[in-house]
Formats: structure tokens, C-alpha cells, sequence
């Protein structure tokens, strides 16, 4: 339980009791569908940590403004993310499940960090490179500034363990800079944070084009298998899912599509990648798909269940998410007035 979340943020000494658990804490955005590298990447890893840990899960809808979303949109995709985190089995009363602008301290924390943040280092992450080709001057602050929000959701709350997906692994090395350079600076404020990056499921690709990952934003719906989809529609995108030259269910280098799908088999199964070739040794590419659906569905089917279900109930939705809120709340003004006054900001007190 997270019932001591106000207090941790000011109570650091409690970090060397035995009773300490790690302050998990992880985003994820509003944005298009909820699909299986969410799922196996992150949200999984989620839920398997959430007894062991203090954890805080956020839907950051200030990051998706990046994509312009219609505000309509914006406000069904929260529901439906939400949704699908509590049917992925993120439970309410183990962990804190909010929406990132429910909690203002995030901006106000993020504009403040922009003082130890360099547009240099800014300028070089990959996702910036990447959502800036081809936009000259005309690519939007928030595709720049967009981690040094990042790294306020995660400092705000004291946070040990990042638990992500590979390609947020270098938004988390920058929040590790901006952590030292404003302790150095302004006094020891915030705690340092690690990502938590898992080798099995952390970088799942897309079946139509295995050296690009499965992404919420694609244009192309067979590239990824969304939580929306039917057990029908999760068959025909694996049986089109493209395959490498060879006749043999093998991973390596040379083979980006079948090593994912044996990924993907391999994580939603249990088995490592020698125990599913070993599995389908002998058999046809034919064979290894058709079980594959099997097994996606399978996982698939009871969470989407629950999905559905909940969805239909906005206000349960509403209430879990406005506890969750208020609650994040409290730690984060705590930890909000150290800053304000180790930066000297503010009236006199
Ligand atoms: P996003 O969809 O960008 O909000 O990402 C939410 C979480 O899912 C982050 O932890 C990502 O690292 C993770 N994630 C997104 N896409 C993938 C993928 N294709 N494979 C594994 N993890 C992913
Ligand atoms: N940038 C992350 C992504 O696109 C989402 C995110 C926002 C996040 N704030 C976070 C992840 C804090 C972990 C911690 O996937």
C-alpha cells in the first residue's frame, strides 16, 4: 500500500529501515491504442513489482499534447488507458494511479528544471531527432521540452526504480544529470533514479517491419496488436506478421522478424528463447504462427474482458483516478515547498 506516499517525501531517513520498499514510479501516455509492447514492455513488469514496491503509475496527458490530439479524443483515450491498466491488473489499492495534469506540481516542477537543463543535451535525444526530421523551425517546444517533464514526474516523488520500455532509457540517463546538477547547486533535493529495464519484452517491434518498434502512433494498424482488438483481427496480423528467408523457428541478428515473434511467444509464455526453439523445432513458420495467435489471444482475451467492462463505468474510472490524485498530491506539495525554498522562489517566510 502506498498509505505513507506524504510522508516519504520529506522522510528519506526511512530508506535505511527494514520495512523500506522502493519507490517505483512510471508514465505512460494517452495516445492512440494500447497495444502489446506497452503491455509487455512496461505495464506487466508493472503490476509483477507492485507488491514489493511503493508504486505510482501516471497517465501523462501534458506529454501527448505533443501530438496535437483533438481534445475529445484526448479525453476517451484517458479513459480507455486507464481502463486498460486496471484490467492489465494494476490494482487501486496496491498502487497510485493518476492523471499527470491532476497534479500541477508536475508543470510547475518541470519549468523550474528547465534552470539545470541544457538545450544542448535536449537537442540530442533521439526522440527529439526523431519527431523534429524534417520540421525545421517549425517543430512544436513541446517535442524539446518534453523530457524535462519527464524527469519532474519522476523526481517528484522521490523515485528509485523507473520501470520502462529500452526506448526510454536515455530520457532517464537525462533526469539522472538534471538530479545532479540541481543537488550540486541548490543542496541534496531529490533522489536519485534508475531505470528498470527488462531484457525480456523491452523492445517489441512491429509485425509489418521488425527493425522499427511497435509503436501507439503507427498509421499502420497491422503493425501493432492493440488491446481493442478481436481475437479474429489478432489471428490475420499475426499470420501476415512478415518472417525472415530460412525454413527454421530460430532467433538471431540476421532473422529481426522471427526474433521478435519468439520474443513475443517466449514472454507471454514463459519459455526462453532456446526453450521456444526447441519448442518448434522441426515445424513450419505456418505452425509457429497459428500457435502464436493462440497464445496472444489467450493472454489477451481476460484482460480485454475486463477492459471492456470497465470502460463502461466512467465513474469508477473518475474515483479511482481522483483518489489517486489527491493523494499524489500531497507528496508532491511536500516535496514542492523544499524546492521553492531551496531555490529562494516565493514570498518571504
Ligand atoms: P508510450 O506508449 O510511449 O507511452 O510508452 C509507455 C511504456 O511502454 C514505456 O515504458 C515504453 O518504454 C513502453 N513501450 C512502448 N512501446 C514499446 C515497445 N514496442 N516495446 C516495449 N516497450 C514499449
Ligand atoms: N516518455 C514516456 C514514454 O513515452 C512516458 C513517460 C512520461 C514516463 N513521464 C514518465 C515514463 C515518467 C516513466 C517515468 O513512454
Amino acid at each position: 500500500m502506498v498509505t505513507d506516499a506524504p510522508a516519504r517525501a520529506t522522510d528519506q531517513a526511512d530508506a535505511s529501515t527494514a520495512e523500506h520498499k522502493l519507490r517505483v514510479f512510471s508514465g505512460i501516455q494517452p495516445s492512440g491504442n494500447f497495444h502489446l509492447g506497452n503491455y509487455l514492455g512496461a505495464v506487466r513488469n508493472w503490476v509483477n513489482q507492485i507488491d514489493e514496491s511503493e508504486s505510482i503509475f501516471c497517465i501523462v496527458d501534458l506529454h501527448a499534447l505533443l501530438n496535437n490530439p483533438d481534445p475529445v479524443v484526448l479525453q476517451e483515450q484517458i479513459v480507455n488507458l486507464a481502463s486498460s491498466l486496471l484490467a492489465s491488473g494494476l490494482d487501486p489499492d496496491k498502487c497510485l494511479l493518476f492523471v499527470q495534469s491532476d497534479v500541477p506540481a508536475h508543470s510547475e516542477l518541470q519549468w523550474l528544471l528547465n534552470a539545470v537543463t541544457q538545450f544542448g543535451e535536449l537537442r540530442r535525444m533521439t526522440q527529439f531527432k526523431d519527431k523534429s526530421a524534417g520540421k525545421g523551425d517549425a517543430v512544436s517546444a513541446t517535442v524539446l521540452n518534453y523530457p524535462i517533464l519527464m524527469a519532474a514526474d519522476i523526481i517528484l516523488y522521490d523515485t528509485e526504480k523507473v520501470p520502462v520500455g529500452d526506448d526510454q532509457r536515455q530520457h532517464i540517463e537525462l533526469t539522472r544529470d538534471i538530479v545532479t546538477r540541481f543537488n550540486a547547486r541548490y543542496g541534496e533535493t531529490f533522489v536519485m533514479p534508475e531505470a528498470d529495464i527488462k531484457t525480456e519484452g523491452a523492445r517489441i517491434m512491429s509485425l509489418d517491419d521488425p527493425t522499427e518498434k511497435m509503436s501507439k502512433s503507427s498509421p499502420r494498424e497491422a503493425s501493432y496488436i492493440s488491446f481493442a482488438d478481436s481475437p479474429d483481427v489478432i489471428r490475420k496480423k499475426i499470420r501476415r506478421a512478415v518472417t525472415d528467408s530460412g525454413d527454421t523457428i530460430t532467433a538471431g541478428d540476421d532473422k529481426p522478424a522471427l526474433t521478435n515473434l519468439i520474443q513475443i511467444y517466449g514472454s507471454l509464455s514463459g519459455k526462453s528463447t532456446p526453450e521456444v526453439e526447441r519448442h518448434f523445432e522441426g515445424k513450419r513458420y505456418g505452425d509457429f504462427k497459428k500457435e502464436l495467435a493462440e497464445v496472444v489471444v489467450d493472454s489477451l482475451t481476460p484482460i480485454q474482458d475486463e477492459l471492456v467492462r470497465l470502460k463502461g463505468d466512467v465513474p469508477y474510472i473518475s474515483g479511482v483516478l481522483q483518489q489517486g490524485a489527491e493523494r499524489a498530491s500531497e507528496a508532491a506539495e511536500t516535496k514542492m515547498r523544499l524546492v521553492r525554498d531551496r531555490m529562494g522562489i516565493g514570498r518571504p517566510r
